[in-house]
C-alpha cells in the first residue's frame, strides 16, 4: 500500500526523538532516588510527602507549576499539603541547580493524575 509507505521511516524518527527523553526521564528518576525523594515520597500513596500521583492532581494544567514546584524542590516548605501531612515541611534541597529541580518537577507532573483522597 502506498500510504502505508511513510508511516516506517516518522516511526523510526519518533522512535529516535523519543529515545532521549526516555533516558532523560530515566536519568532524573535516578537522581531523585540518590536525593532521597522517595523517602518520603511514592507515587501512589502518601508516605511522609504527598503522593507525586496527587501532586500530579493538583496542578494538572497549571502552567507555573514547574517552577512553582521546582523553587519548593530547591528551597522547601510547609503549608500546601498540611491537612494530609500534620504541616511536616518538606526539607530543602540547596545543591540541586534550577535545571534538576524543574526536572523533577516535570518528572512528577508527568504521572498519572490521581485525586487525593478526603484529609
Ligand atoms: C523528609 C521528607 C521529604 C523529603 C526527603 C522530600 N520531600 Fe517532598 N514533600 C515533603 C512534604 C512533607 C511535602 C508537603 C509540603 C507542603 O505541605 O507544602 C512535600 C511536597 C513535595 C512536593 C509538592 C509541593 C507543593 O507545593 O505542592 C513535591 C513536588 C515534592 N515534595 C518533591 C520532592 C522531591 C523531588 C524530593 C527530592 C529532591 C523531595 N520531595 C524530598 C516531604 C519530603
Amino acid at each position: 500500500m502506498r500510504t502505508t509507505r511513510p508511516l516506517l521511516p516518522a516511526l523510526a524518527a519518533l522512535a529516535f526523538l523519543a529515545l532521549p527523553a526516555a533516558r532523560a526521564a530515566s536519568a532524573t528518576h535516578a537522581l531523585m532516588k540518590q536525593q532521597g525523594c522517595f523517602v518520603c515520597h511514592a507515587v501512589d500513596v502518601k508516605i511522609v510527602g504527598p503522593a507525586y500521583a496527587w501532586v500530579a492532581y493538583r496542578y494538572r494544567g497549571d502552567k507555573t507549576a514547574v517552577l512553582h514546584l521546582a523553587d519548593k524542590i530547591i528551597h522547601g516548605g510547609a503549608g500546601v499539603w498540611n491537612p494530609w501531612t500534620g504541616g511536616i515541611p518538606m526539607p530543602p534541597h540547596p545543591t540541586l541547580t534550577l535545571a534538576q529541580a524543574e526536572a523533577m518537577a516535570r518528572w512528577v507532573l508527568a504521572q498519572k493524575p490521581v485525586a487525593p483522597p478526603k484529609p
